[in-house]
């Protein structure tokens, strides 16, 4: 069993960033800028975007914060997204998900520049993405792709079932494991809530790509010997014994699933950081697309 590493493939990444970013400056050129918009006080939000613009100091391109209350309107917030797309010194930029009630997801998302749209949510890019055309690829689905590609994991011909149809994860990882190429070329079965015998499914699977956010979800006996498991699940589940309260536990329960796979990431460590990495080289391709 190997385990496929994301923390430590995901510094390679930076450190691969951070050459690129060194030659920019010495060339005189513009560094990349991210901005990521935060509306309200949800914690694991604050913790992921204060992740994103850490890791963006870290590869020497330029951040901003941008944080809006709770109470923010729709307008409100497409006015900032207005300003952002038409702010020159801004090279890509995201809008921290889930979004407070009253404002519309999807209308949001619609208003961002597909030039600046590094999240690669816009319907725009989110199609050229499903026709195998260039574009910003969403980056949890990315970095998996990433990460499969560096440890050489064959997908070609393989059965890949997703489980979950989430427009961020789930979704575009079903399109991009069966589009030409590598990695992708397998046969993919997208399950979710009205999925029936999951089981049934799951245990025919050559590799399966956990989205679900069900702590502890797929055991032992849904895996097939030998299978690729990759556990996208992130949620905290209260633990007093821990300094924070809660720990991070993904989908799958590692302590048995791991002794049946070929390769598996770990949670913490595996596709998380693989996220901001990617959202990295997406701001990379971002600044360069607009020299
Ligand atoms: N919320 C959970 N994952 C993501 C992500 O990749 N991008 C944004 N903008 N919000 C998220």
């Amino acid at each position: 069993m190997t385990i496929l590493d994301g923390k430590k493939i995901s510094n390679d990444i930076k450190d691969e960033i951070t050459e690129q970013v060194k030659k920019m400056k010495a060339k005189g050129e513009k560094v990349p800028h991210l901005a990521a918009v935060i509306v309200g006080n949800d914690g694991a939000s604050l913790t992921y975007v204060g992740s994103k613009v850490r890791a963006c100091e870290r590869v020497g391109f330029e951040s901003t914060m941008v944080r809006m209350s709770n109470t923010t309107s729709e307008i409100e917030l497409l006015d900032k997204i207005e300003e952002l797309n038409q702010d020159d010194a801004i090279d890509g930029f995201i809008i921290q998900l889930p979004l407070p009630p009253q404002i519309n997801t999807q209308k949001v998302l619609m208003a961002v520049d597909p030039n600046k749209d590094v999240d690669g949510f816009h319907p725009e890019n989110f199609g050229k993405m499903a026709l195998d055309m260039s574009t910003f690829i969403p980056a949890t689905p990315f970095g998996i792709l990433e990460l499969l590609d560096r440890y050489g994991v064959e997908t070609k011909g393989k059965h890949t079932v997703v489980i979950g149809r989430s427009h961020i994860v789930g979704r575009p990882m079903s399109i991009l494991m069966g589009r030409k190429g590598f990695p992708g070329n397998s046969t993919v079965t997208l399950t979710h809530s009205h999925t029936k015998n999951i089981t049934q499914i799951t245990s025919q699977a050559d590799i399966i790509i956990s989205a679900l956010g069900v702590p502890n979800f797929l055991k032992a006996e849904m895996v097939k010997d030998d299978a690729v498991i990759i556990d996208v699940g992130i949620t905290r589940v209260p633990d007093e014994s821990s300094p924070k309260g809660y720990v991070i536990t993904g989908d799958v329960d590692f302590e048995n699933v791991s002794k049946k796979a070929s390769y598996i990431t770990p949670v913490p460590g595996g596709v998380g950081p693989m996220t901001i990495a990617m959202l990295l080289k997406n701001t990379l391709l971002a600044r360069e697309q607009r020299m």
